[in-house]
């Protein structure tokens, strides 16, 4: 199972999403993250419109059409109202992966909504779908959602949490639906493995296990998607042992390119998870509420911060100008950065000052101001506690 794979739908959303690009809102931005939940709907809009049944296509057509021409009271009263008809037709009518298409045409409402400066609307829209749909995990339901389907949903619900975020709405509301999405996917994966009758990989089939684990219809870049956003709200709530936990799983999963020269984009992605880790384990509210000794912390701190390290020595001996590795530079400090903290926590201030050097060094280097503003406060910080322990 490889990275998400491109198809021609895709390409035209984009160019579609850059047409309204000026309207910054959460959808637009989604659409880059790499979750396309639209684009079912909108491909099929475009390229094969008959596939549509015939009561709603005219409304479909008129709305994209004004949606393309920035007219968005019209194309939402249009799209409205092919929604409302799309609910009252008998699921049959819709072929195959119907709830695709039922939620391409109320994913495209709630995005003009959004573009029309409607966005606690189409977010309540959004969530009272999700909120009333059947159960999930019966039975009936089950064989009744393709797994493409059950993706769509945990997409819908990811793009709900990014929504809550933006929206300032109740903090709650973004860690449920982000949740959600988690939750229902593993769900669906575990579910998956546990009835699986897979064939087991022949033999010089390497990929590992973990990979084998995922379902076709689950892509392992969306999966990543899904894991991050809930793991980066948990580390700006103060949930440290959450995030941890989450930032676990997400390298459980970029595991699998370590030490692929053609994956080097991954690796830094890795090497930015890694970082993250590292600065989590030294927060100070840890050890309460983890339960787990400082020490221990700081040493989980001081490993991942040397595994990040030691990925982007990886990246930078491989070098491959097709390959985007700027993340690496960018975490580069970072990572080094928090080795030298960890190493004043541990009284090591000739170490830490010298890595704190380095850091900087490579600040200037990339010309990351913030990094540099950053790090010449730590270094100046470490000088006069040195200074004053030499006086002693
Ligand atoms: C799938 O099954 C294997 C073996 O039973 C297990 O080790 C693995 O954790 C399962 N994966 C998931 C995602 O539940
Ligand atoms: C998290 O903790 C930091 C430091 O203790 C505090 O400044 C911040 O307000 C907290 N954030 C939240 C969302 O609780
Ligand atoms: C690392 O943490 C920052 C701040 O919480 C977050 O914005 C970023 O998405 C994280 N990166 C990864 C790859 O987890």
């Amino acid at each position: 199972m490889g990275l998400r794979p491109s198809t021609s739908g895709r390409h035209n959303i984009s160019q579609l999403s850059q047409s309204s690009s000026r309207i910054s809102t959460v959808f637009g931005a989604l659409l880059a993250v790499g979750i396309a939940t639209t684009g079912y709907g909108l491909y099929q809009f475009y390229s094969t419109f008959t596939l549509w049944p015939k009561e709603i296509r005219s409304d479909l057509r008129a709305g994209m059409k004004a949606k393309h021409y920035e007219d968005f009271d019209l194309s939402e009263r249009y799209i409205r109202r092919a929604w409302e008809t799309a609910q009252t037709l008998p699921i049959a009518v819709y072929g195959s992966d119907p709830h695709l298409k039922l939620t391409g045409i109320l994913i495209t409402l709630a995005e003009v909504m959004e573009l029309n400066g409607k966005p606690h609307e189409a977010y309540e829209l959004m969530g009272n779908y999700l909120g009333n749909l059947p159960p999930l995990d019966d039975e009936v339901t089950y064989n009744e959602w393709s797994g493409a389907e059950r993706m769509r949903l945990a997409a819908m619900a990811h793009k709900l949490g990014l929504m809550a975020e933006s929206y300032s709405r109740p903090q709650k509301e973004e860690e449920k639906w982000l949740t959600w999405a988690v939750e229902r996917t593993l769900k669906d994966i575990r579910r998956v493995n546990e009835t699986s009758d897979r064939p087991a990989p022949g033999p010089g089939a390497s990929q590992p296990l973990h990979e084998l684990e995922l379902p076709d219809w689950v892509a392992r870049s969306d999966l990543l998607v899904l894991l991050e956003s809930l793991g980066e709200y948990h580390a700006r709530t103060n949930k440290t042992s959450l995030a941890i936990t989450l930032n676990n799983q997400v390298l459980t999963i970029l595991q699998a390119d370590f030490g692929d020269r053609t994956k080097l984009k991954s690796l830094c992605r890795a090497a930015q998870v890694l970082s993250n880790q590292s600065e989590l384990y030294s927060r100070p509210s840890l050890p309460k509420e983890g339960k787990v000794s400082s020490d221990v912390l700081l040493q989980g701190a001081e490993s991942s911060a040397l595994s990040a390290l030691k990925i982007i020595a990886f990246v930078q001996e491989n070098p491959d100008p097709n390959q985007d590795t700027s993340a690496c530079e960018a975490t580069f400090g970072v990572a080094m950065a928090n080795l030298a903290t960890i190493n004043t926590i541990k009284g090591n201030m000739d170490m830490a000052q010298k890595l704190y050097e380095t850091a900087l060094k490579h600040a200037v280097k990339i010309g990351n101001k913030e990094q540099i503003g950053h790090i010449r406060g730590l270094l100046v910080e470490v000088e006069r506690v040195r200074d004053k322990g030499e006086k002693q």
